[in-house]
């Protein structure tokens, strides 16, 4: 069974809760590997709607063993009352597992989060204020706290006795920042630490002994590639790796124990926060997008900036994460456009431009270049096969896929897991493929 990783191509949003809702019957365990409560995954089942931040998505599926890796960031108050909230709506949660050596959220990240966007003004990055990237920070210079630190509480006061005053003075120097006291921190913490223990695990192991036993592990990633802290429009970024790469570091598994890696992206562009984005539409088309798309973040109900396809940075998204299938989601939402328009290129101090520039400079001058397809007036939420969906559509599908280079699998046209076209399709990068026992099976039709 394969290890399937599920990411990401565009800047978040694009309905990666969806793709795992649609295979969670043949997966035994789902792994968040990077971010935190940063991300929101939306999951309609029936008249239910679960909003979930950290807790993956498989939470749902009684079968499915949930994992927090090691590479996420986590802000014990969140987890908890996801955990409590899921339980009080009947869903059993005893087998979420999070990594001991997550590295926890502590209250005076959200804190210097809120600091430094303010410090920055204009140039602000538009960040979910949730302390991702101070905590990230702490991480990276080896000064924060993991998750089993949360369970003794003299190593708490130690590590809590030793950053402390820098957080305070670093808050101090806004008149209306909070302050934070050490014990009563300490005493957060252990608590925390004490109602989270039951799910505290070695999750590296976990996900190698599923892999052993053959199940079927998928790996989720939050966010996008082009919010990727290495291969995004730096700064305009989160602070984590949400490519596939990601999953390895920050799930726990090797680069060959990957199988599958399926990219997710809308049938048109969304992005939340600063940055540049040059398909961007701030006009009734935008809004209209929007509005039927319902593009608010799950997290922070900021209405997203909604924009034409991009699919310059597509290519480069589908190498960078060696994508070996694409689910193309929100189809249904672009019926009832005269024209839709495709970005095909940049046009970047008057030379046309075909890969996409990571620097956020150089793509802010990025003016695109578009090609223009016929709209279809007909809803498509009754669709359920490419065959049935109106030529014009079917039109914008194909050069979608031609632009990807590889099979758009999976067609999504509404919220629902049964509104979705399926192509016949298997894994195309099995193992025994990447050894040379086989050749890449692709779509049949
Ligand atoms: P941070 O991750 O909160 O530090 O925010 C950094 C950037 O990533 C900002 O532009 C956010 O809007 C964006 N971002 C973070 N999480 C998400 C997400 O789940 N979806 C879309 N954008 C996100």
């Amino acid at each position: 069974m394969p290890a399937t990783v599920i990411v990401g191509l565009q800047w978040g949003d694009e309905g990666k809760g969806k793709t795992t809702d649609f295979l969670a019957e043949q997966v035994a365990m789902t792994v968040r590997y990077q971010g935190g409560d940063n991300a929101g995954h939306t999951i309609v089942l029936g008249d239910e709607v679960f909003k979930l931040h950290l807790v993956p998505s498989g939470v749902l599926y009684p079968h499915i063993a949930c994992v927090i890796g090691p590479g996420v960031v986590v802000n014990p108050a969140t987890l908890i009352g996801e955990l409590d909230g899921l339980a009080a709506r009947g869903i059993d949660v005893s087998q979420v597992r999070v990594s001991r050596s997550a590295h926890v959220i502590m209250p005076y990240h959200p804190a210097l989060d809120r600091l430094s966007e303010a410090r920055l003004g204009g140039e602000a990055v538009g960040t979910t204020h949730r302390g991702i990237g101070p905590a990230y920070a702490d991480r990276a210079a080896r000064i924060g706290l993991r998750m089993e630190d949360l369970l003794d509480e003299g190593v708490l006061r130690h590590k809590l006795e030793r950053v402390l005053p820098d957080k305070n003075l670093l808050l101090g120097t806004a008149p209306d920042a909070p302050r934070f006291e050490l014990e009563p921190l300490v005493a957060a913490a252990a608590a925390w630490g004490r109602r989270l223990q039951p799910h505290m695990a070695d999750t590296t192991r976990l996900v190698q002994d599923a892999l052993r036993r053959g199940e079927h592990v998928l790996l989720e990633g939050a966010q996008g590639t082009l919010l990727d802290l290495d291969h995004g429009s730096y700064p305009f970024v989160t602070s984590s790796s949400p490519i596939a790469g990601g999953a390895c570091t920050g799930g726990g598994i090797g680069p060959l124990q990957v199988d599958e890696v399926i990219g997710v992206m809308k049938a048109y562009s969304t992005r939340v926060g600063a940055g540049p984005f040059p398909t961007e539409l701030a006009d009734a088309t935008g809004d209209g997008i929007a509005e039927r798309g319902r593009e608010v973040g799950t997290t922070t109900g900021r209405r997203r900036r909604v924009g034409w396809f991009d699919a310059v940075p597509l290519h480069y998204a589908v190498e960078v994460n060696s994508v070996s299938a694409i689910m193309l989601n929100k189809l249904d939402i672009l019926s009832g456009l005269d024209a839709i328009r495709l970005c095909v290129a940049y046009e970047i101090d008057g030379e046309r431009v075909d890969a996409w520039p990571t620097s956020a400079d150089v793509l802010a001058r990025a003016r695109p270049v578009y090609e223009t397809f016929p709209g279809w007036p007909e809803p498509l939420h009754d669709v359920r096969a490419l065959a049935d969906l109106p030529e014009p559509a079917r039109r914008y599908v194909a050069a979608l896929e031609e632009h990807a280079g590889v099979p758009i699998v999976l067609v999504s046209v509404g919220p629902e897991r049964t509104q979705t076209i399926e192509r016949a399709w298997r894994p195309m990068r099995r193992s025994a493929a990447l050894f040379g026992a086989g050749r890449p099976v692709g779509p049949v039709s």
